[in-house]
């Protein structure tokens, strides 16, 4: 099947579906092909040329089945691969996503700034020029959380070791950060834990950002759907639909 009036986003695992709610949200009217690369994930521990390979054939993929439009819901392949993809595809519609670092320091010039994000996004040199041009402005702490993806994607949000790794990584700024960017996207299904950990903290989202610019880009386009009905298709690439039941229950969620 060709899915040409779809949108086509993909992550390494369920993280893409808090990029999926908002588009949801802002452009209710639009079918979606949602990818979840759970066979190579955690993207955040590969080697960004690795990263780089496997986000393109990703690409490779939803653009073979046609999608009008390609967002990237994650920052650890949008680091790696948004220019490449870019490049291969210059007359399609490609967004990706990128920590909400601005607005934070906007909001929070001169105070303690936490960067959550995977290993892999915090190491690449876009991230770190983002940090250099900001870094008079705020004090920006980038926290690598390794193992948190891995814990989301156990399916259950209450596990204590979520907890108890959070307070491994970030307990130390309790009642000293003000704000708290989420660096990768699986993490706003766990924000409760981080809020519970750091008491009064504001935390920064692009995922909002990205679902607004994608709407501004098919309107630009003239590629909204007219279609009366929206369809919403899960895929994996474990081919497990365990798998793929967990991604449409997030999205419920
Ligand atoms: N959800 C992804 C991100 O936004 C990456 C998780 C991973 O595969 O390590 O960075």
């Amino acid at each position: 099947m060709m899915y040409t009036d779809y949108i086509g986003i993909f992550d390494s695992g369920v993280g893409g579906v808090s990029v999926l709610k908002e588009i949801v949200k802002i452009l209710p009217q639009e079918s979606i092909l949602y990818f979840g690369d759970a066979k190579n994930a955690p993207y955040g521990d590969r080697p960004q040329e690795e990263i780089a390979q496997i986000s393109l054939a990703n690409a490779d993929y939803l653009f073979g089945k046609g999608v009008k439009a390609l967002v990237i819901a994650c920052n650890t392949a949008t680091s790696s691969a948004a220019d490449l993809i870019r490049k291969k595809y210059p007359d399609k519609i490609v967004l990706g996503i990128e920590p909400a670092i601005k607005p934070a320091v906007e909001d929070h010039p001169g105070e303690d700034i936490l960067v959550m994000a995977t290993t892999g996004t915090l190491k690449l040199g876009k991230f770190q020029k983002h940090m250099n041009e900001l870094k008079d402005q705020a004090n920006l702490i980038a926290i690598p959380c390794p193992g948190l993806m891995d814990l989301v994607e156990q399916e259950d949000m209450q596990n204590p070791a979520i907890h108890e790794l959070l307070e491994q990584y970030i307990g130390e700024y309790r009642g000293r950060a003000k704000a708290v960017v989420l660096g990768c996207t699986h993490y706003p299904f766990v924000e409760r834990q981080i809020r519970e950990i750091l008491g009064e903290i504001d935390v920064y989202n692009g995922a909002e950002g990205v679902a607004r610019e994608l709407a501004r880009n098919l309107e630009e386009h003239d590629l909204l759907s007219i279609s009366p009905r929206a369809e919403m298709v899960f895929e994996s690439s474990d081919e497990r639909t365990e798998t793929t039941d967990f991604y449409r229950r997030m999205l419920e969620l």
